[in-house]
């Protein structure tokens, strides 16, 4: 076997070339994107059209345009949904996939791997990423007030641009004037019973958007809460607020529909229950309820399952009794039958008491001329010649 010795690292380093170039394309095919957003705050990713084009083959040659169709599947690795935080839209296969949502403190520590598969839907080609998605604890600065504004006049991709959060973040910040101050989550109206608008003036879906700061909500953002404003809101009348003017531009707010939480006093009662001793005061030996349950009255459940029934039923057959007796048309058949009966008979008797000869014509056969009783005629004398031959006709 000396012979082989020689070819055999050539057939291995062909090998390992192989292996290195499958590992190439399985890497640009598995590659891995970590992101590390906190929890509590909004979190956003773009999968971007114009970057995954160019996974696909034939790859795009520098300058030149390809314009497919592509979209996105997106699921918890091993799972074949997302987590339940973690929300997806896009529009049209020609528009970016925008993965979205507010991950929860539960998810702190553990990487969560979201497999990312991108279909080209006019070559069927598909290509896989994954995105590890480190969620970190922001217990560091927490966020107790929070406000939740409908905008009216934006879809939740248009919402989700960055520049237009930054915008609208931007005008909050002008009204509330927080020292910190983050968008927590954003949800379609769709997600919140709202309908799909009518294709007419460019209507939009609408979207909510949940901000929090560390400051109390301004007057501003009160103001909704005055009597006046609480009055019109019930006649479906736009409120009037003074810095409605500083989102008008670009945002219209629906300000009857702005919802305040301040988490201060919920965090503090959160706090009354941890500090307990975790023991439960001894109440003494458990005594079952004992005869509570013996006690009970059945007498209405039996009206009800029992009686009511009965007695409906009752009604009923008494109802289709008097039809079935007293309404019924059988019954004057029945009388007419009996009296024409009854009439045949007495003229029966009658005819019985007759003296007079029978009619010669009541009698069954006599001879027209001699006027004699001819017995009836049977088939010996019979005299067929003057009868059509109906049995020879055949
Ligand atoms: C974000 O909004 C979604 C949809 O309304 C909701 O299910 C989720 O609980 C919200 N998350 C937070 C942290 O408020």
């Amino acid at each position: 076997m000396r012979c082989c010795a020689g070819p055999g690292p050539r057939g291995g380093g062909a090998l390992t070339t192989l292996l290195l170039t499958v590992y190439t394309i399985l890497s640009k095919v598995h590659s891995d994107r970590n992101v590390y957003p906190s929890a509590g705050v909004l979190f956003v990713h773009v999968l971007e059209r114009e970057y995954f084009k160019g996974e696909f083959p034939p790859y795009p040659k520098p300058g030149e345009i390809s314009n497919d169709p592509i979209t996105f599947n997106t699921n918890l690795m091993g799972y074949p949904d997302r987590p339940g935080w973690l929300r997806y839209i896009q529009r049209t296969p020609y528009s970016d996939g925008v993965l979205y949502g507010s991950p929860t403190v539960e998810n702190v520590g553990k990487p969560t791997v979201i497999e990312i598969t991108a279909y080209n839907r006019r070559t069927f080609e598909t290509a896989r990423h994954n995105l590890i998605i480190n969620i970190m604890s922001a217990e560091d600065f927490p966020l107790p007030y929070q406000a939740e504004f409908f905008i009216r006049n934006m879809n939740v991709e248009e919402m989700l641009a960055s520049e237009v959060l930054g915008d609208f973040l931007g005008a909050v910040k002008n009204v509330w004037q927080p020292e910190r101050l983050n968008a927590i989550n954003i949800t379609s109206a769709l997600d919140r019973g709202g309908r799909v608008p009518l294709p007419i003036n460019d209507m939009k879906e609408g979207v909510y958007v949940m901000v929090g700061a560390d400051v109390p909500f301004s007057s501003c953002l009160r103001e909704v809460e005055n009597p006046q404003n609480q009055l019109r809101c019930s006649q479906e009348m736009e409120p009037s607020i003074t810095c409605d003017k500083k989102f008008r531009t670009q945002f219209h707010i629906d300000w009857c529909k702005i919802s305040l939480v301040d988490n201060t006093k919920q965090v503090s009662t959160f706090q009354e229950v941890i500090r307990g001793e975790g023991i439960l005061p001894d109440g003494g030996e458990y005594k079952p309820p004992s005869d509570t349950l013996k006690s009970r009255d059945y007498y209405s459940d039996f009206l009800i399952t029992l009686a009511v029934p009965s007695a409906v039923a009752l009604v009923l057959f008494l109802i289709l009794a008097y039809i079935m007796c007293c309404r019924r048309e059988g019954v004057i058949q029945l009388v007419h039958h009996s009296a024409i009966q009854k009439s045949t008979k007495e003229l029966r008797d009658m005819s019985k008491n007759r003296e007079i000869a029978w009619p010669l014509s009541t009698l069954p056969v006599f001879h027209p001329v001699t006027g004699e009783i001819v017995p009836p005629l049977h088939p010996d004398n019979y005299d067929n010649t003057s009868m059509p031959l109906m049995q020879t006709q055949q």
